[in-house]
């Protein structure tokens, strides 16, 4: 019984390390080191959750931003600013991170001509 409840208290413990991301009630994003730069200059067009959804490492990162910057009207970002940014949403949010599976290849997709 003793063994049984040791047990329990170890599964506990290691869900509570699972969910112990801290995520900013307003934004959504993981608080961890430089977040409020991505909360500042990265909700101001759409939701932050737009950034949330997205995976990527940091070359991702850098050419979604250049592309923004392109064609999206976003301002450009200081380097002292964007460095400490692109290592906030690389390490957080990478393209190993993903919480479900990866789509599918299009061959294997229904209604794809055999080739
Ligand atoms: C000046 C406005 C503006 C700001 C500020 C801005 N974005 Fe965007 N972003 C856009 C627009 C416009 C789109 C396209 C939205 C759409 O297609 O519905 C977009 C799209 C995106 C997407 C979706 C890309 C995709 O493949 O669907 C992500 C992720 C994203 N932005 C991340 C960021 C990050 C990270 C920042 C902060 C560095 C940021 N955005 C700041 C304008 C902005």
């Amino acid at each position: 019984m003793r063994f049984v409840v040791a047990l329990l208290l170890v599964s506990l413990a290691a869900f509570a390390a699972r969910a112990d991301d801290k995520l900013d009630p307003e934004t959504g994003l993981k608080i961890a080191p430089n977040w409020e730069l991505a909360a500042a200059q990265c909700g101001g067009c759409h939701s932050h959750q737009l950034v949330t959804a997205q995976r990527g490492d940091r070359e991702y990162w850098l050419q979604l931003i250049r592309w923004m910057q392109r064609t999206q009207n976003l301002w450009p970002i200081p380097a002292e600013i964007e460095e400490p940014l692109l290592e906030y949403l690389a390490t957080n949010y990478n393209e190993t991170d993903w919480g479900r599976r990866p789509p599918l290849p299009p061959t294997l997709l229904p209604g794809v001509a055999k080739q």
